[in-house]
């Protein structure tokens, strides 16, 4: 993989052999022997790998940060697959998922009869991740005091079951993930520094994938490919259009959202042709932000007016943007390249309206 940094899209598409045998780019390019569904050429995620690489096989904990849909479970299970724990169990905690009592109940269990309704002494999550590793999803979401809980596990690798009295000693590494900024989280007293620092001998950042492009026509394949076999699909490639499109995305799901663009447009695109632009679906607002055209025509019509009064031919102009964005007036903005407030005070200086605002506004 070449590692080229150029912000023209032609640089960043896609060299025939990018992708290897598409059963993971994880070989040799990274100096990794093993085959693992995760796709870059972009600096900022070698750089992750190499940290990985490093880090492995130690039982240091890892902090994994980044928003939504940039591979943090993606990277925390590779993690696992090439530490000496790798043959061990990987159990997974959602810390989001579950209210305070509950959470800690499915961490460190609980004795028949604890609490009502508790018929059977169940086994807690960090004792079905003894030996291995234990992966805390959404850490920026657990409730104080769990957190001092987890904290003391961590200090004493020991622990109750609730409504027990005998302590169960565990070795288990850690790797926690969050898409929260924590340090704004102990800031606002919602998470303790403590934890985070005993979480954090380890970071790991992932940036979002709208700081990494180069990544995006290169992922964007991976996709293409695995869905086109998936769905029995045959698609040639990427139009120009589309690729271009989706290199000016802002991508708030990243990765996640990425895949499931291509997924569906995989299945809407014609048999053996390249995927066009028709085929994908992001939300209006989101496809005109990246550059699309709207597909009822090939241009914009400018409106015509029988004067050059500005004011009229301005007002004309708006009114235009409007209908095409279906009098969404963010998305007018855009179009007309003005901010939406300065929109909004035009729009009362041409006492333009439209019956859909009442509920936009
Ligand atoms: N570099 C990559 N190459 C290929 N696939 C990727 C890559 N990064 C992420 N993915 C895929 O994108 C999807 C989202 O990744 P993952 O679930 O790891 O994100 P996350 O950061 O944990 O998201 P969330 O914060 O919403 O839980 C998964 O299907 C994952 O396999
Ligand atoms: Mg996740």
């Amino acid at each position: 993989m070449k590692e080229e940094k150029n912000d023209s899209f032609d640089v960043l598409r896609l060299k025939a052999d990018d992708l290897g045998d598409m059963t993971g780019t994880l070989g040799k390019n990274f100096g990794f022997d093993y085959h693992y569904p995760l796709v870059s050429r972009s600096p900022e995620i070698k750089e992750i790998l190499t940290l990985i690489k490093k880090v492995a096989k130690s039982n240091a904990s890892i902090l994994i940060q980044g928003e939504t849909g940039t591979g943090k479970e993606l990277i925390a299970g590779l993690i696992q697959f090439i530490s000496s724990r790798a043959d061990k169990p990987f159990v997974k905690v959602n810390c989001a998922a579950l209210p305070e009592n509950l959470l800690e109940s499915e961490l460190f269990g609980h004795e028949k009869g604890a609490f009502t309704g508790a018929y059977q002494t169940r086994i807690g999550k960090f004792e079905l991740a003894n030996n291995g590793t234990l992966f805390l999803d959404e850490i920026g979401d657990m409730h104080l005091s769990t957190q001092a809980k987890i904290l003391r596990v961590l200090q004493d690798q020991e622990f109750y079951r609730l409504g027990g009295n005998r302590t169960i000693s565990v070795d288990v590494r850690i790797i926690a993930a969050t898409n929260k900024d924590l340090w704004r989280e102990i800031e606002l007293g919602n998470f303790r520094v403590d934890l985070f620092y005993r979480l954090n001998v380890v970071n790991i950042n992932i940036p979002p994938l709208r700081k990494r492009k180069e990544d995006i026509p290169l992922i964007a394949e991976f996709f293409r490919r695995k869905f086109s076999k998936e769905l029995r699909k045959n698609t040639k490639g990427f139009a120009d259009e589309t690729i271009k499109l989706f290199i000016n995305h802002r991508w708030p799901g990243n990765i996640r959202e990425l895949k499931n663009i291509v997924e569906r447009a995989v299945l809407v695109a014609g048999e053996g042709k390249y995927v066009e632009p028709d085929d994908i679906v992001m939300s209006g607002k989101d496809y005109f932000a990246a550059g699309g055209k709207d597909r009822r025509k090939t241009e914009f019509e400018t409106p015509v007016t029988n004067t050059l009064d500005l004011m009229e031919v301005e007002k004309a102009t708006i009114v235009k943007a409007l209908e095409i964005t279906k009098w969404v007036q963010k998305d007018a903005a855009k179009l007309l390249n003005i901010s939406p407030r300065a929109l909004n005070y035009k729009i009362k200086y041409h006492q333009i309206t439209h019956p859909n605002w009442k509920k936009n506004i």
